[in-house]
């Protein structure tokens, strides 16, 4: 048996253990500020919808209820300026993160093809690429890359960990160019309700795509949005030849949202007020960690949105992560996401206003 997750890097956050029991010591106890997972309620009308479908025997569909593709379809019309979009466009899943990682290999995409991703990115990406085997290819601006063998490009704005948000023009160009080639464009968007100096706009604009969804499909989560990472629930958006292939092997694969999932993720979907609830949440930590961190010392680069800060003492990122693990903080060392990363680190917003008044104090 050839063992595939010999391709695999290194699982990294292992790398973190140690740093994590030294913060952990703290007599005051530990702030993790290392994965950005939600830590507040889930808000009570998305758990109502959920217990309203608690009782559902029967299998779900991949496609998701009529319902759900309505709620899909709304907001991405209402949401992102999305223009025409039928049920042809959208396609749950089971959250984004089994998405990325098993896209390459469900448009059969293999040796000899290439994947491309940001040269500071959520490293799933090059994961994906390494799972059926297609050559893992970062990039700085990726109208420099060779298009040859190119089969997939993956957009992320806001970035995960920079928090960096493409405008407009810059999309714009990147589409024409992807579509130039030939090249398939995914666009992982699931910080955009997350900008804080700038407003992300998404590749479905129809001043980004033209309004054709031709060679463009948006990746949208509620993990972050409506603190839904234990759900698992995310949707694509975008060119319908292409989601009309991987509904047709999904379901083969049974790759089924849970139906009270489903459920929840239209009432999450219908509801705009719990999403600015929590984005004031995550507003009030990022001004209070921000300030603390330039007063410890830090630069803070980029992070006009999304749910961290880039932060840099100009110094290895081992020895920010060591030094902040003494005060009990615990931050993702910046090499995590690439190794242009290795001189930042990335600050989740993911605590509780608790634990950040704390972490605030220790930097102090
Ligand atoms: C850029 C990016 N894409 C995708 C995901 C996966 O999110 P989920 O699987 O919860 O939808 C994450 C999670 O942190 C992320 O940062």
């Amino acid at each position: 048996m050839s063992a595939v997750s010999s391709r695999l890097p290194v699982f990294p956050w292992d790398k973190l253990e140690p740093y994590k029991a030294t913060a952990a010591a703290h007599p005051d106890g530990i702030v993790d500020l290392s994965v950005g997972t939600p830590v507040d309620p889930v808000p009570d009308l998305i758990q109502r919808a959920l217990v309203a479908a608690a009782n559902s025997p029967g299998y779900p569909t991949v496609w998701g209820t009529p319902q759900l593709r309505d709620a899909l379809t709304g907001w991405a019309g209402r949401r992102l300026g999305a223009r025409d979009v039928a049920h042809a466009n959208v396609l749950p899943v089971v959250g984004s993160k089994e998405l990325v990682a098993w896209l390459p290999t469900q448009l059969g995409l293999g040796a000899g093809d290439r994947v491309a991703y940001p040269r500071l990115a959520y490293p799933t990406y090059e994961v994906g690429a390494r799972l059926c085997g297609a050559e893992p290819v970062s990039y700085e601006d990726p109208t420099e890359l060779d298009p040859a063998g190119l089969k997939l490009l993956w957009l992320n704005s806001p970035s995960n960990p920079t928090g960096r948000v493409l405008d407009k023009a810059e999309l714009t160009r990147i589409v024409a160019w992807a579509r130039e080639h030939g090249v398939l464009l995914f666009s992982d968007e699931c910080y955009l309700e997350l900008g804080w100096e700038a407003e992300p706009v998404s590749v479905l604009h129809p001043d980004v795509c033209g309004g054709s969804y031709e060679g463009v499909v948006a990746v949208h989560s509620l993990s972050k949005r409506s603190n839904l990472a234990g759900y698992r629930a995310a949707f694509l958006v975008g060119d319908a030849a292409v989601l009309g292939e991987l509904l047709q092997i999904r379901k083969h694969g049974g790759m089924m949202t849970p139906a009270p999932v489903q459920a929840a993720t239209v009432a999450a979907l219908g509801d705009d007020t719990h999403v600015a609830e929590q984005r004031a949440r995550y507003a009030a930590r990022r001004t209070a960690l921000r300030a603390a961190l330039e007063g410890h010392g830090f630069r803070i680069e980029h992070s006009e949105a999304s749910l961290y800060l880039w932060a840099t003492r100009d110094e290895p990122c081992w020895e920010t992560v060591a030094r902040l693990a003494q005060l009990g903080v615990l931050v993702a060392p910046g090499d995590f996401y690439g190794p242009a990363g290795d001189r930042f680190v990335r600050v989740a917003l993911t605590a509780t206003d608790e634990r950040v008044e704390a972490a605030v104090k220790r930097l102090g």
